[in-house]
């Protein structure tokens, strides 16, 4: 049996708004499942190997629940531009060079590296349309020890024909082709990924809704993320009152389905998302960038919607999750600001619970270290900043996600295998 035996700050978010914090505490894994966490170590692992991590941090790896692995490269560009001029100005000509396997190999690999360096241990992504690059995308993830869910994107109209846009027989075709090699990953799975509404026509939709109810994959997109989107699927399927009926009359919309934005989906849409269990992906800084707003993620939470966080690159323009952490709580201030309703802005542990244990229960997991979890796992270093008094272990979870000193992470764990040491 493989043992992991962690020593330091632990803390966790057992609950929104909710820390666990046991300094000096022992993280239990045992063949890459976690046993507990432990104020003293148990006699009965009285001297094995323990990696000693003295006041350092150890906290759950992060799980970002919306990114566009294609958009990599253009990561802080582009940001002059709502929504829809900016995917045909930028995006799409950004993604259709993923054509090409070697450029999607270096860039993928740089990815995978990047994303294990900011602690995301568990991704649900979006790749491009092009087969291959989606099979290197998986690739690399894998040997980095990113793990969760890759799309090949589906996208048969309203692209830019010629660049990035498929047949509709042609996106089936190259679907079944992908998924029939998604066996050969262990750490990383297929998930169907209809763009959004606008990118799919309706042949291609029913095909994605009976594929995943003979596969029960998951399915992920976007929904309600800008006002001129939305009138636009209006117009787009006029049987439907709202947005979200457009993935509901095509079997596109269940527990297994995660919504990126939903910034415009007022009570009647919320309510249908919390029926029928769809998660909502919360992209604050995505929202901006590409000037969509800010969504009610009070309101969801206190309707019991599942919500979770995304980085959304390179809508968003940070890939690190402690960015999405911070931003989800800027993006809830100018809600408060700005909504008559005057909703509560997110506190340090409910934002940091959205981008840990929230989006770790999509992959299965209970909140926090919880035993029977896999162990996704980050130390963190902040001996080197000044305190303008002793910190509290929550103060300190508070810096670590708004600074960071040099050099904080010193280790990663991803479902049991340790993927990172600092220096
Ligand atoms: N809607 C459809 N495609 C995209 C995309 O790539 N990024 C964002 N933010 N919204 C989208
Ligand atoms: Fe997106």
């Amino acid at each position: 049996m493989a043992l992991t035996i962690l020593h330091g700050t632990i803390i966790s978010s057992p609950a929104p708004g909710k820390l666990d914090i046991t300094p000096g505490g022992y993280l239990i894994a045992e063949d890459g499942r976690i046993r507990s966490v432990y104020a003293a170590l148990p006699e009965c692992y009285a001297g094995a190997p323990v990696e000693e991590y003295g006041e350092a941090l150890i906290l759950p790896a992060f799980c970002d629940l919306h990114l566009h692995a294609p958009q990599y490269p253009m990561l802080g560009t582009g940001m002059d531009l709502p929504l829809l001029d900016w995917l045909n100005t930028y995006t799409f000509p950004a993604e259709a060079r993923f054509a090409d396997p070697d450029y999607a190999r270096d860039v993928y690999r740089k990815l995978a590296a990047e994303l294990i360096e900011n602690g995301t241990t568990r991704v649900c992504m979006f790749s491009s349309l092009h087969t291959e690059a989606t099979w290197i995308l998986m690739e690399e993830l894998e040997r980095a020890g990113v793990t969760g869910y890759v799309g090949k994107v589906n996208m048969d109209r309203n692209g830019l024909p010629g660049v990035l846009q498929e047949e509709t027989a042609e996106s089936i075709r190259e679907t079944e082709r992908w998924l029939e090699r998604c066996g050969d990953f262990t750490h990383v799975h297929p998930i169907l990924t209809p763009r959004f509404t606008p990118s799919c026509t309706d042949e291609l939709m029913a095909w994605l809704g009976r594929k995943a109810a003979e596969t029960g994959l998951p399915i992920q997109s976007h929904l309600s993320e800008n006002d001129r989107e939305v009138a636009w699927v209006r117009e787009l399927h006029p049987d439907c009152d709202q947005y979200w009926e457009s993935y509901r009359k095509f079997g596109l919309w269940n527990a297994r389905t995660l919504m990126a934005h939903c910034v415009w989906s007022d009570a009647r849409e919320r309510d249908a998302m919390r029926k029928a269990g769809v998660t909502v992906v919360h992209c604050p800084d995505s929202n901006v960038n590409v000037c969509s707003g800010t969504a009610p993620i009070r309101a969801m939470l206190q309707e019991g919607l599942k919500v979770a966080l995304g980085t959304d690159i390179a809508g968003g323009d940070h890939i690190s999750m402690f960015d999405a952490v911070t931003a989800a709580i800027r993006a809830s201030k100018v809600r408060q600001m700005t909504d008559p309703a005057r909703p509560d802005f997110l506190t340090v542990a409910e934002a940091w619970y959205l981008g840990t244990s929230a989006g770790a229960a999509f992959f299965g997991d209970a909140p926090g270290f919880a035993p029977g979890n896999a162990l996704h796992a980050i130390v963190l270093s902040d001996d080197d900043l000044p305190q303008s008094h002793p910190l509290s272990p929550a103060e300190r979870l508070e810096r670590c996600m708004y600074r960071r000193q040099k050099d904080a992470l010193r280790a990663v764990w991803s479902d049991g295998r340790k993927v990172y040491t600092g220096r």
